[in-house]
């Protein structure tokens, strides 16, 4: 294992800092892989997916620059965030956190917290798997940043907040605040998109108690193409459902290429010019 590595992600390697200014924060990697899935031996990129099927060159600091606007405009905002500072293409320094969890009886890995992570998914429109599990929801409804707790790593379930509370992962306060914080941010990131004529159809996020700050529960991880589905030509009605249902897709790293044939599709390299 590499010195200081915390922890390997699918797309991020995470170090702890051992000496300097910033001693005992967490420097993040942005690296190249990519997950996607393998047709005909080949692979196919796509960040729904959750394995590492390859690397596309640049994708880190596509990442990472994106990752830096948002979490610059949350801090002018007054969110709270892990964010400290950017110190190259691909590399950040963030404040070491504990992610939200739901306990479980063995660590993940050794040395984890005995807690499978939580991604906290919020919606501004039904589709995938919202408008798989509730059919009779018309397609692309707005949905006002409906948000559902699940659990992040091999199998994703679905947690309600009760269930949360009871398992004793987190008090009916801080379930409240904690969706609170993830609408506001919703909210600022599709602003953002909005103010370029994109739209976010949906995004997952995952928070986390600061280790150095009393516990206090912030954004942690990225904002990234690879946490967003954003498209273009969104047409809604006055209450922000979709007019028709346009077949978004999820972002893409891809230079020319399209992993999923759809004009709508934005890349995740049109991001740069768009805000950087
Ligand atoms: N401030 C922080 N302190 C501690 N851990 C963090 C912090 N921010 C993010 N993390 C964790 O670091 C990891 C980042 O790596 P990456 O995003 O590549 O992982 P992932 O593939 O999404 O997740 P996983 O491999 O855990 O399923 C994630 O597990 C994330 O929960
Ligand atoms: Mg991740």
């Amino acid at each position: 294992m590499e010195k200081n590595l915390v922890y390997r992600g699918k797309s991020k390697d995470v170090f702890k800092i051992t000496s300097g200014a910033h001693k005992g924060k967490y420097r993040f990697v942005f690296t190249d892989r990519a997950t996607g899935y393998i047709e005909n031996g080949k692979p196919v990129f796509d960040p729904g997916y959750d394995i590492v099927v390859g690397e596309i060159p640049g994708k880190g600091a596509i990442a990472c620059r994106f990752a830096t606007h948002f979490f610059k405009l949350l801090k002018a905002k007054g969110v709270p965030t892990h964010y400290i500072e950017t110190i190259s293409d691909n590399e950040m320094i963030v404040e070491p956190a504990v992610p939200l969890g739901m306990p479980v009886a063995k660590p993940i890995f050794p040395g984890a917290e005995p807690l499978a992570n939580l991604e906290f998914t919020w919606r501004n429109n039904a589709t995938g798997s919202f408008w798989r599990r509730y059919p009779f929801v018309r397609p692309c409804k707005n949905l006002h940043k409906v948000v559902e707790a699940w659990t992040k790593g091999d199998s994703d379930i679905l947690i309600t907040f009760e269930a949360l509370q009871e398992a004793g992962a987190l008090t009916k306060k801080e379930i409240a605040d904690s969706v609170k914080l993830v609408k506001k941010i919703a909210d600022i990131v599709s602003k953002e998109f909005k103010s370029k004529k994109l739209h976010v159809i949906d995004g997952k996020f995952e928070l986390g108690r600061l280790k150095y700050g009393r516990g206090k529960i912030v954004l942690i991880d990225e904002v990234s193409p690879d946490v967003l589905r954003v498209c273009r030509g969104f047409k809604p009605d006055k209450s922000g459902n979709c007019t028709q249902f346009t077949k978004c897709a999820v972002t893409s790293y891809l230079e020319g290429k399209r992993t999923i044939k759809n004009k709508n599709q934005v890349r995740a390299a049109d991001f740069i010019d768009i805000f950087l």
